[in-house]
């Protein structure tokens, strides 16, 4: 044989042993060990029960309550999946898919009706106990967001997140579920995708709640976000880590964002684009304890040239800076699809888009699912994981939100595909690529309340009968699909081909 032809058949077979075994001698195909597995949900898409046993309004039951209009075909979350009756079924149905952990999100004002300390809800401290220790006696971890975007209405009457003496209140709030449940309790999110509910700020309609001041009041309220972030991470690691000893972190959303051409301003635009939606979070969190250079600079330049005495976007003190930066155990990442994105001129003066100039464009192409804005593009996802896990090193990614949209049918072939697909391309990323990613839990556990869209767009892994007053559960085809990826702890080759 020469040795040219030698070298080659070599290389091949070095090839192929790296393509089954990956960088770090694991088959591409197969999740790390210790990787935990599981499926999320949040309090006011699935609890209901929003005025029994002491819980107060928030700020999704007054919104659509006051507005049916927002919602879709008046549709809203007073009964949802009715999970504060039913959370044992869903533990059940944890149990049966095989989850190593259960990502859910407490209800502030189940817990404190008013947002403040003068009445502390048993009831609700009791139903949260209750459901943790079920799916502890399960095996399965609780990973609880604190904040999944119902704020007690009581404190929207204060002005809500744009108020910083909000960070305050949501410090108190912490030390009580710290208090309550930080024994059991090993995984904490703060918040989740500020980036979404700050929206609620800036544009009536859409988020609650609903308050039209674009430009200012999205960045008066993730500037509160931020320093209550901060500010609970310092108290669970001075406070609480010694004796409780779990992680905690904040959950950030980010799709892919492709250039629509290679145009030296479409990579700015497309680097623009990730530092006003993830960097504005991630930035002070996981590199220096501020904003990206590029959102202080133009978000300045802007006010300055709209005749402002200050930015529209509050500036940290030093001493804040110091103790937002490293604030995070872990990177929590929701990520869905993939968007193209091109330097544009567009929304009015003042706001965000403008700041930003970027337009992101669905296309139409792209396979897709019954969400508009959900294309289906498997290699977005490893892209953007790459993304965090280069721009953002040392902190390991734990996948918080991925899943797909369709009509609720059993037989859900659309959700095993994206499964198939997306869970490969998360393996090269982890396998190929070397991307350190330590869980998962799909979105969703249950069909339930998909804000604006109501009932009409549904995510679960099992079905939620609507109709019925009993809600019952029932596994789909994806439901055994996803069973047994979480068992062999690998996702099937012929997704890999
Ligand atoms: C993100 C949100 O966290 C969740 O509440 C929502 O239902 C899903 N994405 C799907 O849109």
């Amino acid at each position: 044989m020469a040795l040219t032809t030698l070298y080659v058949e070599l290389l091949s077979f070095a090839c192929l042993l790296a393509a089954i075994h990956g960088v770090n001698g694991r088959a591409v195909n197969q999740f790390p060990e210790d990787f935990l597995l599981g499926a999320a949900t949040a309090s006011y898409q699935i609890e209901g029960a929003w005025n029994e046993d002491g819980k107060g309004e928030n700020i999704w039951d007054h919104m659509l309550h006051e507005h049916p209009e927002y919602g879709n075909n008046g549709e809203n979350g007073d009964v949802a999946c009715d999970s504060y009756h039913k959370y044992a079924e869903d533990v059940q149905a944890l149990k049966d898919l095989g989850a190593k952990v259960y990502r859910f999100s407490i209800s502030w004002s189940r817990i404190l009706p008013t947002g403040d300390l003068d009445v502390i809800n048993q009831a609700g401290i009791d139903y949260y106990n209750n459901l943790i220790n079920l799916l502890l006696e399960n095996g399965i971890e609780p990973m609880v967001t604190m904040y999944h975007w119902d704020l007690p209405q009581a404190l929207q009457y204060l002005g809500g997140w744009p108020n910083p003496i909000l960070a305050d209140y949501f410090l108190e709030y912490a030390r009580v579920l710290f208090d309550n449940f930080g024994d059991r309790v090993k995984w904490w999110l703060t918040f989740n995708e500020p980036y979404t509910f700050t929206r609620g700020y800036a544009s009536s309609g859409s988020q609650a709640p609903s308050q039209n001041a674009p430009g200012i009041g999205d960045y008066l309220a993730a500037h509160t976000v931020i320093r209550a972030h901060g500010m609970v991470y310092r108290l669970y690691d001075e406070q609480y880590r010694p004796t409780q000893n779990g992680k905690i972190s904040i959950t950030l959303n980010c799709d892919w964002f492709e250039p629509y051409n290679d145009l030296e301003e479409t990579l700015e635009a497309q680097e623009r684009m990730f530092q006003f939606q993830l960097g504005l979070y991630a930035n002070p969190i996981y590199v220096d304890g501020d904003y990206p250079a590029v959102v202080r600079e133009r978000v300045d330049n802007n006010s300055r040239a709209e005749g402002r005495p200050r930015s529209r976007l509050p500036s940290f003190t030093e001493e804040e800076k110091r103790m937002i930066n490293g604030s995070a155990d872990f990177f929590g990442l929701n990520s869905y699809t993939t968007m193209l994105v091109i330097s544009a001129a567009l929304g009015h003066s003042p706001s965000m888009d403008l700041d930003c100039g970027v337009l992101r464009i669905i296309n139409f192409t792209w396979p897709s699912s019954s969400a508009i804005w959900l294309k289906v593009v498997p290699w977005g996802f490893r892209n953007i994981v790459n993304w965090v896990s280069s721009r953002y090193p040392n902190y390991p990614i734990f996948i918080a939100e991925n899943g797909y949209a369709d009509t609720g049918e059993l037989d859900d072939e659309g959700r095993i595909s994206y499964y198939g697909q997306y869970l490969a391309e998360l393996l090269k990323a982890i396998n190929e690529d070397g991307a350190n990613v330590i869980g998962y839990t799909a979105w969703s556990l249950l069909d339930n309340f998909e804000w604006n869209s109501g009932y009409s767009q549904k995510f679960g892994i099992y079905q939620v009968d609507f109709d019925s007053t009993e809600r019952t559960r029932t596994p789909k085809a994806s439901t055994s699909f996803l069973a047994n990826i979480y068992r062999n702890m690998s996702v099937p080759e012929e997704y890999f081909q």
